[in-house]
C-alpha cells in the first residue's frame, strides 16, 4: 500500500465551540488526513489550520450538481474550494434521505472534478455505478454504518479488489463503517484498501487520534 487516507465525517454534528475543543485536543501532524466537518465550520477550521501550521486537510459533505447561481440552499464548487480539497458525493444517509440518484451524483462529481475537489465517492457495494474521473471510492455497506457491526475486513478487501477491478480509473478505496481505534488496523492492513472513512469515532479528538495512531 503506497498510500493510506483517514477521513473524518463528522456528519451534521458539532458547533464551533466544540470543533475549538476538538482541535485544541487533536495534535496529529500527520499525512493523509482528512476531516469532513459541516459548511458552517470549514472557515474556522481552515484558519485554525494555517494560524497553527497543521497538516489537516478538510473536505465537504456535499456539493451543488450547479453551477453558481439561482439555486437557494446550495453551496457550490466554487465556494467550496475556498476551503476544502476534497467532497464526500454519495453517502448512503444522503441516497436515502434525500433520493440522490446515479444521475444526480454524476453532475456532482462533475462539479467538484471541475473545481479541482476530490470526490470521496461512497458506494454500497461493488454494484454501486462510479462516474467517470473518480478515483478514490469508499466501500460503505450500509448494515455497518453507525451500527457497531463492521464489515469483516476479509470480505471488506474483497469488495474493495472487485471495485479496483471493475473500474479502472479507482485507484484507492477506503472502508467505512463503524471503524473504531479497535479495529481499524483489520482494515487498514488488508491489501486492497487504502485508508478508512470514520463517522461516530471520529467525533471525539482523543478516539479519532487512537484511530490514526493503530492505522
Ligand atoms: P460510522 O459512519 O463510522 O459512524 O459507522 C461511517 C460513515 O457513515 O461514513
Amino acid at each position: 500500500m503506497n498510500k493510506l487516507f483517514i477521513v473524518a465525517n463528522w456528519k451534521s454534528n458539532m458547533t464551533t465551540s466544540e470543533v475549538e475543543d476538538w482541535l485544541e485536543e487533536f495534535r496529529v501532524q500527520q499525512k493523509g488526513i482528512v476531516v469532513c466537518p459541516s459548511f458552517t465550520l470549514l472557515q474556522d477550521i481552515k484558519l485554525y489550520i494555517i494560524n497553527h501550521k497543521f497538516r489537516l486537510m478538510l473536505g465537504a459533505q456535499d456539493i451543488s450538481p450547479f453551477e453558481p447561481g439561482a439555486y437557494t440552499g446550495e453551496v457550490n464548487g466554487e465556494q467550496i474550494k475556498e476551503f476544502a480539497e476534497y467532497v464526500i458525493i454519495g453517502h448512503s444517509e444522503r441516497r436515502k434521505n434525500f433520493h440522490e440518484t446515479d444521475q444526480l451524483l454524476e453532475k456532482k462529481v462533475q462539479q467538484s472534478l471541475k473545481h479541482e475537489l476530490t470526490p470521496i465517492f461512497c458506494v454500497q457495494d461493488a454494484n454501486t455505478k462510479i462516474p467517470q474521473g473518480v478515483f478514490l471510492v469508499a466501500y460503505e455497506p450500509i448494515f455497518a454504518i453507525g451500527t457497531g457491526n463492521p464489515d469483516t475486513p476479509e470480505n471488506a478487501n474483497k469488495v474493495a479488489l472487485e471495485i479496483k477491478n471493475k473500474n479502472k480509473t479507482v485507484q484507492y478505496v477506503l472502508y467505512g463503517g463503524s471503524v473504531n481505534s479497535q479495529n481499524v488496523h483489520s482494515f487498514t492492513s488488508e491489501e486492497a484498501i487504502n485508508g478508512v472513512l470514520v463517522g461516530g469515532a471520529s467525533l471525539k479528538a482523543k478516539e479519532f487520534t487512537k484511530i490514526i495512531a493503530h492505522a
